[in-house]
Formats: C-alpha cells, structure tokens, sequence
C-alpha cells in the first residue's frame, strides 16, 4: 500500500523576520510535516537556514521538521540539524561522495534519512541504498530557488523511482517526494506518476484564499489523482 499522501510546505516563501508564527501558521493550515531549505550557496547559488535557526523555530509547532540539505558537505553537520529538531536529513545524491555511508550516518545519529535527485540525475542513484532510507526526493526543478517552473519530464523518474521503492518491497516504508513547481495545475501529474509527499512553497504563499485552503486543495488534488477520480 503506497503511503499516504503528505502534504508539506518549503518555508522559503515565508517572512523569515518571524519564522515562529510562519511554522505556527503552517500548523494550523494542515501540513503535516514543514521542509527546511538548507542552501550553502556552493552546491546551489543561495545560502539560507544554519541549525540554530530551525532550533529557534522548533518550538513554535509540533509536526515534524524535514531538513532538505543542499550543501556539498552534509555530513559535517549532520549531527547540528538532528539536534535543532529535524527528524528527517535529506541528502543529495550529487553532493555525497559516500552516500551509503552518509545515509547508513544519518540513521545512527537516530534521524530518518533520505536522498533527493537533482533533475538530470537518473533514478538509478538511488539503487542500492533504498534499504537505508525512508523517503526519495525527486526534483523537479533545479534547485537553489522558489517559483521555478515544474519540469513535467520529471513524472518518467518519479515513476521509475516508485517501480524501484515497490520492486525493493519497500512500499509500506518508503515515501516518494517531489518538490519544486507543486501546485493546483502540476500536483496531479506527480501524484499520478507515484509521489506521496508533495512540498509546495509559493502555490501556498500565493493562494489567495490563504494557507488553510491550499493546503486542503492541494490534498484533495493529490488523493483525486491517486484514485483516479
Ligand atoms: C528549490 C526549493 C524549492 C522550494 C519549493 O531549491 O527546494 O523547490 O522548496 O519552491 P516552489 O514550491 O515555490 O516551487
């Protein structure tokens, strides 16, 4: 049984002058986990959240915290973001020379972990470590920045990566994410391809009617594309 659908905010579109409320408002709004940016401006051309800042948040709500590493050198402070509240790491493949050993890492410091694949990276990256983690992430836009385009050649990968997570037999125990460009008109193509776990920034920052009905609307497109309605 694919897991459920998880609907989850990137807080790069939020006020960062008072990312405690922001969470709180996520909260509130329905998301049941909220993703953290964290950008190195090396392994991507922006710089964003140090460990202290999520740890400042943290308190704020209590879904879980999701840390989305776009740094060359995770394993340096891994152990920083498990320790400021992130339940799950989330790794690059292209950062990671040792990405077993940086996953198998992850998991003895007691956090999930989990491996994204930026766009051009083929599914096969993530062959032999799906036995170490409990989500994939496939891009689906390059990353380093909110309210890029969604790169609908994407939903071949996101299907090879959810043949591969149900061939392993991992299904009941390994989400597929996508991130990037998630909104009410490409939501469905991700779902429909295999995603479970679905991250959304400006969709949910621009929705007009605010973050509760985003959050609502994007399920219920997720969940109608699943089942085919
Ligand atoms: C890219 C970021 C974005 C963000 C979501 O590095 O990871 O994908 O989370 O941005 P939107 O939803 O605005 O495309």
């Amino acid at each position: 049984m694919t897991r459920p659908i998880q609907i989850a905010p990137s807080v790069l579109p939020a006020d960062f002058a008072k990312l405690g409320e922001e969470v709180a408002a996520l909260e509130q709004a329905g998301v049941d986990l909220i993703q953290w940016d964290v950008m190195d401006g090396q392994f991507v051309p922006n710089l964003t959240f140090g460990p202290d800042v999520i740890k400042s948040a943290r308190k704020h709500c209590t879904v879980p915290f999701e840390a989305h590493l776009m740094v060359y050198t995770p394993d340096v402070m891994a152990k920083e973001y498990v320790d400021a509240g992130c339940a799950r790491l989330i790794v690059h493949a292209e950062a990671c020379t040792h990405l077993h050993r940086t996953l198998a890492n992850i998991n003895d410091l007691g956090a999930n972990a989990a491996v994204a694949l930026n766009p051009a990276t083929p599914a096969s990256a993530v062959a032999h470590v799906l036995d170490l983690v409990d989500l994939v992430l496939v891009m689906t836009v390059n990353p380093g920045f909110g309210g890029q385009a969604y790169i609908e050649t994407m939903e071949t990968k996101i299907a090879e990566v959810r043949a591969m997570i149900d061939a392993a037999g991992r299904t009941d125990d390994v989400d597929l994410e996508v991130d990037g460009g998630i909104g009410p008109t490409t939501i469905a193509g991700a779902a429909a391809a295999g995603a479970n776990v679905l991250i959304a920034g400006s969709a949910l920052y621009r929705d007009p009617e605010g973050l509760e009905h985003a959050v609502t609307d994007l399920r219920a497109r997720a969940e109608a594309a699943r089942t085919g309605d």
